[in-house]
């Protein structure tokens, strides 16, 4: 057996899986945000250290398998969170996790600092949710705290850090730190000089399948776990949803609609340009990498419709007549800025909207609105890949969107693409029990082993007349976005 840790923003979850990937039992815990000032998300990373242990001894005791028969543990974390250790290898404060807003004026500075370099090196746009940003508004704001701090890591590098005594980071995870050379898999001493931080602040790199070392005896106990259990370097959420979806080879792409969207793509060519309007990460494979789009207010979108407007019912209820109307929903038009956006806009402030509402239209074709707002959001990544010259023809469709046969149908229409649902999707903790998997040696690579563990279920193809009539409103709702951003 192995375990995938999936250390998320709001829960921590634990799967143990068998050689076929099968998961045989999981466990999970949860933890809180804490939003001191509007746009601050932090959290305890002292908080995911209990919850992963507590989490591992409900697996370990509820699955009643041997412990000697666990081989190997990996993670999949949030990404670009900033965890600040000290000498002794405590943390400083508390972790600034992805979701926070507050480094709009660092993201200025970072991009007047390294010019043609920050898209050269890094491969991305700085944005308020990466790491370095995060570093120089506590270097600012807190100076004493950045004082003390000698280094740093992500999200899940501190859990692996505390449960295995060793200090590393993998390339996925790295990458969304705007301090990697990303096509060249070391930290990039032109950006952490440009800001003055040492390469000591920087851990070592590993591959997301490397082996870091195994349980300190005290985990061991705590856990029930053997002390000899393996564990592996794991990769970014991103990363890992990928390899536990089998985008592992080139013309692949996947579709991920949870409270915010991503599609993602995967990428051989490190040198492929896309103009930092799509994110260039490392992949969790060696060597490859995947581009992806984000689109803020996907599901969420979707929740705030039926919160707002049905209330009492279940989602099927609520979703039961989205299948009666057509594509285009009777001329009415969403654009799905709730939070604002962030692929292709990247504009906090810009908010959502209805067009073309007719006295006719029902609630079902607001919903469907909503459905279809969400997914030619996510299709603007879609077209921007194609632009960039990659093929698009296969998606893997998972996350509350691929719960429903409308909305995957939905997919493959507006994407002009297949759509494939997965069988028993487990998401990013199935892609970490996977790099475990291929770390203990079980297969000879990650394509071996994702044709064992990852199961297709229904394929959509698209159909030619809704391909058609999606083309034409897709250009329609590439134009709102212009048209009403003076509103706000
Ligand atoms: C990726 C991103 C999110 C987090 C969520 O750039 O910010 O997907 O990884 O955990």
């Amino acid at each position: 057996y192995v375990i995938g840790i999936d250390l998320g923003t709001s829960a921590v979850k634990a799967l143990l899986v068998d050689k076929n990937g099968t998961v045989a039992a999981e466990a999970s815990r949860s933890y809180p945000l804490f939003h001191e000032h509007s746009g601050w998300s932090e959290q305890k990373p002292d908080d995911w250290v209990e919850a992963t242990i507590e989490a591992l001894r409900e697996l370990a005791s509820s699955s009643g398998i041997d412990a000697g028969q666990i081989e190997g543990i990996s993670f999949s974390g949030q990404m670009h969170g900033l965890v600040l250790l000290d000498g002794e290898g405590n943390p400083v404060r508390n972790a600034i996790l992805w979701n926070d807003t507050r480094t709009t004026e660092q993201c200025r500075e970072i991009e007047r600092t390294l010019g043609d370099k920050l898209l050269s090196i890094t491969r991305n746009p700085a944005l308020e949710g990466f790491t370095l940003p995060k570093i120089l508004w506590v270097r600012q704001y807190e100076p004493q705290a950045f004082e003390q701090a000698k280094l740093f890591l992500l999200p899940k590098d501190y859990v692996r850090y505390r449960l295995t005594g060793k200090l590393h980071m993998d390339y996925s995870d790295a990458a969304g730190t705007l301090m990697l050379d990303v096509a060249g898999k070391e930290w990039s001493l032109d950006v952490l000089s440009a800001f003055d931080l040492p390469a000591s602040f920087c851990p070592a790199l590993v591959e997301s399948h490397g082996l870091v070392g195994t349980l300190l005896p005290k985990v061991a106990e705590s856990t029930g776990l053997s002390e000899a259990t393996k564990v592996f370097a794991g990769g970014a959420d991103n990363a890992c949803g990928a390899i536990g979806s089998g985008i592992l080879s080139e013309g692949l792409t996947l579709c991920s609609i949870g409270t915010s969207g991503v599609i993602l793509s995967y990428e051989n060519d490190k040198s492929k340009d896309f103009a930092g309007k799509v994110h260039f990460f490392n992949h969790g494979k060696q060597d490859a990498f995947y581009v992806m789009g984000v689109t803020l207010a996907a599901g969420y979108s979707l929740s705030w419709f039926k919160k707002t407007f049905a209330p009492s019912e279940s989602f099927d209820q609520f979703l039961e007549g989205v299948g009666e109307v057509q594509p285009g929903a009777g001329g009415l038009l969403f654009t799905p800025y709730l939070v604002g956006e962030r692929t292709p806009h990247a504009d906090s402030v810009i908010r959502a909207s209805f067009v073309g509402v007719d006295g006719a239209h029902e609630r079902k074709h607001f919903a469907r609105a909503v459905m279809e707002g969400i997914t030619f959001s996510l299709n603007e990544s879609v077209d921007m890949f194609r632009k960039a010259g990659k093929t698009v023809d296969t998606i893997v469709s998972i996350g509350g969107g691929a719960q429903n046969p409308v909305w995957l149908q939905m997919q493959a229409d507006i994407f002009g693409a297949t759509v494939v649902a997965l069988e028993n999707e487990q998401g990013p903790g199935l892609g970490a029990a996977m790099l475990a998997a291929y770390g203990s040696g079980w297969f000879e690579s990650l394509e071996a082993c994702a044709d064992k563990f990852v199961k297709h279920a229904d394929r959509y193809e698209p159909q030619p007349e809704a391909v058609k009539a999606y083309i034409g409103i897709f250009k329609v709702y590439q134009q709102v976005y212009a048209q009403t951003r003076s509103l706000n």
